[in-house]
Parts: structure tokens; sequence; C-alpha cells
């Protein structure tokens, strides 16, 4: 395999957004992630970096992909894992966040992977923990692997990011999901557009450099990828738009509006999708769809991670 370029090499000790990256850091995750993706398709996919380290899956929120994802990267990478569920926690008997996690050091953990409903709790926990902090989705904040994944994915197919129309639909407001992908795009050169109804995306967003619309049309007449984001009911607390019926009725991608995407634009969801809502489900099942590889993309990807905040270098994964 040829080693990865290592132009720059990696110097944090955790991962905890997308923002505070520069653009050689994004690249040498992804450079990294590619060597890790041949490993995944090997007969024997095992590889020796992280043997004898202790990973722990701190999970206060729930989580399919990203848990699993997490939890096979660090296998893969030979390292102990171990899952914690906050529903059969401490946590549910009143130990603060701050014990849960000095509990977990005692045991010489070495790095923790936080997922959490509160924006900002990986960053609170870096101020204090010996262990790595890896950010698996804050709030409505960040969540930096799922940005990382779907750059990964977006240079697989087309070969770069830079210059690249990126659409991201849905909603914005509430979406970790778009705020990583918004950074990392950004910072790579893509050219970002945020559509959905005004309520959930506000004009604000084009302070970060992003062009929002809420035309649906123009949103995916120019686009090289569609992203489509779930509604995130659990983080709205008052009702953003009438009804979900309405939102499908104006912004759900379906067939008639397929005809403004291009034939060559990449489909793409972070998952869970909900079928009907943003997206028809044959258009997730159909050709432009790379639903699935995004997630095999993820398993690289958070290897890339746990291998370089751990203390690998870029030139020696795979
Ligand atoms: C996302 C999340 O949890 O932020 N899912 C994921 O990690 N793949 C998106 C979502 O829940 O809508």
């Amino acid at each position: 395999m040829s080693p990865a370029p290592t132009a720059q090499p990696w110097n944090r000790k955790h991962l905890l957004d997308l923002q505070s990256l520069g653009a050689e850091d994004l690249t040498l995750i992804l450079d990294t992630a590619r060597s890790f993706k041949a490993i995944n398709e090997r007969a024997i996919k095992r590889v020796p970096p992280l043997r004898g380290k202790t990973v722990i899956n701190l999970f206060v929120e729930p989580s399919t992909r990203t848990r699993i994802s997490f939890e096979l990267a660090a296998m893969r990478l030979s390292a102990d894992v171990i899952n914690f569920s906050a529903e059969a926690s401490s946590l549910k008997k009143g130990e603060t966040l701050r014990d849960t996690v000095r509990n977990l050091e005692s045991l010489n953990a070495d790095v923790i992977i936080l997922r959490h409903s509160a924006s900002g709790a990986p960053h609170y926990l870096a101020r204090f923990a010996r262990a790595h902090i890896i950010n698996a989705g804050d709030g409505a904040h960040e969540h930096p692997t799922q940005g990382l994944l779907d750059a990964f994915t977006i240079r697989e197919h087309k070969g770069r990011i830079a210059g690249l129309n990126v659409t991201i639909l849905g909603d914005i407001l509430f979406s970790r999901v778009a705020r990583s992908n918004i950074w990392a795009l950004l910072k790579l050169g893509a050219n970002v557009t945020l559509c959905g109804p005004p309520t959930l995306v506000p004009k604000v967003f084009e302070q970060m450099g992003c062009r929002v619309t809420w035309n649906l049309e123009e949103a995916l007449r120019d686009a090289d990828v569609v992203n489509l984001l779930r509604i995130q009911h659990e983080r709205q607390r008052v009702t953003m738009f009438p009804s979900l019926g309405e939102y499908t009725a104006l912004f759900g991608l379906n067939q008639a509006r397929m005809k403004w995407v291009k034939p060559d634009a990449l489909i793409m969801h972070p998952g869970p999708i909900n079928r009907g809502v943003e997206i028809e489900g044959h258009i997730a099942d159909g050709p432009q769809s790379v639903i699935l590889e995004q997630v095999t993309n993820g398993l690289a990807v958070r290897m890339a991670v746990l291998f370089l905040v751990t203390g690998g270098r870029a030139d020696e994964a795979g």
C-alpha cells in the first residue's frame, strides 16, 4: 500500500470539532482513512496499532451507526473496547459526567469517545481528562467524524472537493452533521448551499460562508452533491413548521424533484433515514445514493482518527 502523505504530522491530543482543524489536518485524516479502507477490504482486517490500549464508548445519547462504527474501528485496531450505556449506568443515579470520566480514567482508559446531548460536552472533558477525547456528536454543535466520512465519500467519488457544489437540505439549525459538514467542505474549497424551511435555515448561516436559499429547485439544480438531513425533533423545543406532511410537500426529495438533480450528483444522508419524509425510499435505494457507502467509509475514517489521536504516524497506517 502506498504510504499516506505526511506534509504535516498530526499533533492534536483530541478530536473535538472540525471548526478548529485546517485543510492540511483534514486532508491528513482523509488520506490516512484511505489506507484503512484498504485494510477493511482484506480477508484479515485486524491490525495492531492500538494493542494494549483501552477505548471506551461513552454514549449518553442514542446511536446505531456511530457507536457500532467506533466499536468496530477500535477492535480492528486491536484495542480493548468497552461500551458504556448511559441507561444502565450511574449517570442515572445522579453521578456527574466529570465523576464518571474520572472513574473511567482510574481504569486507565486511553481513549474516551463521547456522544452527549449538550453542545460542548467533549470540550469540557478535554479540559481535565488524561485520556484522548473524541467527539461522537455533541448536541446540535458538531459531529466531526460524520463530517469527515462525508468528505471522504465525496472525494472518493468526485476525485476532489475543491470547486464542487454541495447542497445540504433539511434541518440545518439543529443539525450537528450540518455544522461539521460545512466546516470541512468550506475549508477544503467546496461551495456550500443550505436549503430548507426558513425557520430551520436562517440567513445567519451566510456568515459561515454558505449560500442560503429557501428555493428547492435553485438549491438542487447545480448541485454535485445533495446531502439530506433528518428533522431533529428531539432538539426542537418548539414546533418549527406546521407539520411533517407540509415539510415533505415543500422540501422532501421525490421523483418529480429528481429532475432538477444532475444525473451524476451524489445523494447522501447520515442516517437514520425517515423514508417518505425527507427522502422517498426508492431514491435512498437508487443508483445515485451513496448512503450505505457512507457507513462503510465511516469505519475507515474512525480507524484513522483513533490511530492519529493516539500518536500513529500517517505514513505507518496499514
Ligand atoms: C446523526 C446524528 O446522530 O447526529 N446520525 C449519525 O450519527 N449518523 C444524524 C441524525 O441523527 O439525524
